[in-house]
C-alpha cells in the first residue's frame, strides 16, 4: 500500500503537466496551482523573531598561529571554527576588531544581534580593556528592552569573570590543555532556558560519562571560589563542573541569572571544526554538541529587536575577509581570519 502511494504522487504530476487546460478535468489541479497553494498555505514565521541575525565575534591579538603567519604590528585574528560555528546555526559574522578607533567598534556593534568572545590568552591591556567595553555595552542593551545574547568562550569566559568580579586576581590556575572531558550538572541544574534546554536527555546522560567536550586552558574558577564570591554568584548560576588532571574542580558552563550571557570553559566550536589536536572529539555526539550550542547562541540572538541597515551588513560581514589555512602543520586552529591594521 504504501509504495503504491509514493508512486501515484509523481505520475499524477507528470499528467499534470502533460496534460492541455481544455482538457484538465474541473478537480485536477496543476502543478503550479499546487505549489501556488502550498506557498499560500505556508504559515508565517514568528513576526517577533528576527531571521537574518548577525553575531559580532571579537578578534584576538596576535596571528593565532605563533607568528607563522603575521608578525604584523597590531595584527590580531579568529580562529574560523567560531565563525563557522555561528554560521552552522543560521547566522552571520562581523568582525569586532579589538584594535580598531572605538567609534568603529562601537558601530559595528549596532549592526550585530549578539556577540561571542573567544578562546585565547590575552587577559590584560587593550584587549581586555575592548572586552570590558564590549561586555557593557551588551548588559547596557539587556537593561534598554533589547535581547542580545552573548557567548564568552574560555578565554572569553575567564575575562568576564574577571569583569563581573572586578578582581584581577579572581582567576586560579587549573591543567586542563588540550583534553577532552565529561561534564557534570550541578545538583538540581535548571536547563530550561540554558544552551542545555535542547540537548535530548540521552546526550545530556552522555555528557557526564563520556569525554565529548574538548578543554584547552590553564586558568578558570572553582565552584567554591565563585559561589563564595558576591558579585560571581548573584551574576551567574553554575551548570557544569570539570575536573582537571590532578582532580581540582573547575566550572566548566555557567549562564547569567539576569542576561542571555552564557560562558564556556571548554571549547563547543572545535568538535566540528577543529582537526589539529588529537584529543578533539569528532564522534557523531560530540559534533551534535556544536550544533546545539552554535543553535542555541542563534536561537537566542533572533530574539534581538536590532534591526540594522542591510547594506551597512554586508558590507561589514566577515566575507569580505579571507580565511588562511594554517592547519597544515599539523596543530594549532586549521584556519584563521586575519585582521592587520592598514
Ligand atoms: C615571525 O617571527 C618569528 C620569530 O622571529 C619567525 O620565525 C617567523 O618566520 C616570523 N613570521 C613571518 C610570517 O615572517
Amino acid at each position: 500500500m504504501s509504495s503504491d502511494a509514493v508512486w501515484i504522487i509523481p505520475v499524477f504530476v507528470v499528467l499534470g503537466c502533460l496534460l492541455p487546460s481544455a482538457t484538465a478535468h474541473s478537480l485536477i489541479l496543476y502543478p503550479s496551482q499546487l505549489a501556488r497553494d502550498s506557498r499560500s498555505s505556508c504559515p508565517a514565521p514568528d513576526p517577533n523573531l528576527y531571521y537574518r541575525p548577525v553575531i559580532g565575534i571579537v578578534s584576538h591579538p596576535g596571528d593565532g598561529a605563533s607568528g607563522r603567519l603575521t608578525n604584523a604590528t597590531g595584527a590580531s585574528y579568529i580562529a574560523a571554527s567560531y565563525v563557522k560555528l555561528v554560521e552552522a546555526a543560521g547566522a552571520r559574522v562581523v568582525p569586532l576588531v579589538y584594535n580598531e578607533p572605538p567609534e568603529t567598534l562601537l558601530k559595528k556593534l549596532e549592526l550585530v544581534n549578539g556577540v561571542l568572545f573567544t578562546g585565547g590568552w590575552a587577559k590584560t591591556g587593550y584587549y581586555f580593556e575592548t572586552v570590558t567595553k564590549i561586555f557593557k555595552k551588551v548588559l547596557e542593551k539587556n537593561d534598554a528592552g533589547d535581547h542580545f545574547p552573548l557567548y564568552a568562550i574560555c578565554l572569553g569566559f575567564e575575562l568576564i569573570l574577571k569583569i563581573v568580579s572586578q578582581d584581577n586576581n579572581i582567576l586560579e590556575e587549573f591543567s586542563a590543555l588540550s583534553q577532552a572531558s565529561t561534564l557534570q550538572f550541578v545538583e538540581n541544574a535548571n536547563i530550561e532556558g540554558t544552551v542545555f534546554q535542547r540537548f535530548p536527555p540521552e546526550l545530556l546522560k552522555k555528557l557526564s560519562i563520556d569525554c565529548l567536550v574538548m578543554q584547552n586552558h590553564r586558568y578558570g574558577i572553582s565552584p567554591g571560589k565563585l559561589l563564595n564570591n558576591e558579585k560571581l554568584s548573584s551574576f551567574f548560576e553554575i551548570l557544569t563542573t570539570c575536573t582537571d588532571e590532578h582532580d581540582k574542580e573547575y566550572v566548566s558552563t555557567v549562564r547569567s541569572r539576569n542576561y542571555p550571557v552564557t560562558g564556556f570553559q571548554w571549547h563547543p566550536e572545535k568538535n566540528a571544526f577543529e582537526w589539529g589536536p588529537p584529543a578533539i572529539p569528532h564522534t557523531d555526539d560530540a559534533i551534535l554538541i556544536t550544533q546545539l550550542v552554535a543553535n542555541y547562541l542563534v536561537s537566542e540572538a533572533r530574539k534581538s529587536l536590532n534591526r540594522p541597515v542591510a547594506q551597512e551588513v554586508l558590507d561589514n560581514l566577515i566575507y569580505n575577509y579571507s580565511p588562511t589555512y594554517c592547519g597544515k602543520a599539523g596543530r594549532g586552529f586549521d584556519e584563521v581570519y586575519i585582521f592587520v591594521p592598514v
